[in-house]
């Protein structure tokens, strides 16, 4: 079943807690971390949340007062489990159990990215943030996530290319175009989620009401090297996941 998350939950709450989801770890939450603010005194929602791990970072920023949301009725179990100072409550981010104005801070991981309506979303978010309220969002770089995969020299790549082959132009990927993606992992658990350029994220994000005050591009921390060379010299180069600062 594609992005069964109920099932996965309990093994990736592990992973995480571990540091063993090496994307997180050495390139989404680094990413995320340069671009959060201070939040002492903030009402915070993380939407998305899975198990909640990521509120000990949260934390660290200052936040005391964080609720988060996600689809998944079995990782909203292990979250409150696990982080009984936080609220938790299962639901879905295009229909927010939330009222107008009501939180400072929205913060999500990889999570945007499964919705085909980012629009609505956004739309949604803006109308729970209070004025002047930011959200803080990563989702999947398309330089990475809309790749094809190809066998070139006898090696697996994930390709965005263009050429022309007996004076026929053709292309590999798409970079431009918001397009449905599947990712197959080594465990069996696939995730289908949707990609799209910077720009049209940009676009949607004012459409909502949103002025967009940072962006940045992830790529692998140079601490990862010594911790694990190969990765580091795999993703250090092409931006694997991207985030947006945006504000209400
Ligand atoms: C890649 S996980 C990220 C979890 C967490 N933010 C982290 O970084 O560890 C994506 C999460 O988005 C949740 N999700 C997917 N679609 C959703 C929706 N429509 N509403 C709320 N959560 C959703 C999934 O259940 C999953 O827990």
């Amino acid at each position: 079943m594609v992005n069964d998350y109920d099932k996965f939950a309990k093994e990736r709450q592990e992973q995480l807690k571990k540091g063993l989801k090496r994307p997180h770890r050495f390139i989404e939450k680094p990413m995320m971390r340069e671009l959060l603010p201070n939040l002492e005194g903030k009402k915070v929602l993380m939407l998305g949340c899975g198990t909640g791990e990521e509120s000990i970072m949260l934390n660290e920023f200052g936040a005391t007062n964080i609720t988060g949301i996600d689809l998944s009725e079995e990782s909203i179990r292990l979250a409150k489990e696990s982080y009984p100072n936080c609220e938790f409550i299962a639901g879905d981010m295009h229909k927010l159990p939330f009222d107008d104005n009501y939180f400072d801070f929205v913060y999500s991981s990889l999570a945007l990215h499964y919705s085909e309506e980012p629009e609505n979303v956004y739309k949604e978010i803006y109308r729970v943030l209070k004025k002047d309220g930011r959200l803080l969002f990563s989702v999947g770089h398309p330089l990475r996530w809309a790749c094809e995969e190809k066998e070139i020299e006898g090696i697996k790549c994930r390709v965005i290319a263009h050429g022309t082959s007996d004076d026929t132009p053709y292309e590999i990927g798409n970079y431009n175009t918001f397009k449905k993606h599947e990712h197959h992992f080594k465990n069996g658990e696939v995730l289908s989620f949707y990609v799209g350029s910077p720009s049209m994220h940009f676009k949607l994000l004012k459409k909502a009401g949103f002025t967009i005050e940072d962006f940045k591009e992830g790529i692998c921390i140079d601490e990862a090297k010594d911790i694990d060379y190969n990765y580091w010299n795999k993703y250090h180069e092409i931006p694997e996941f991207m985030a947006f600062l945006a504000k209400k």
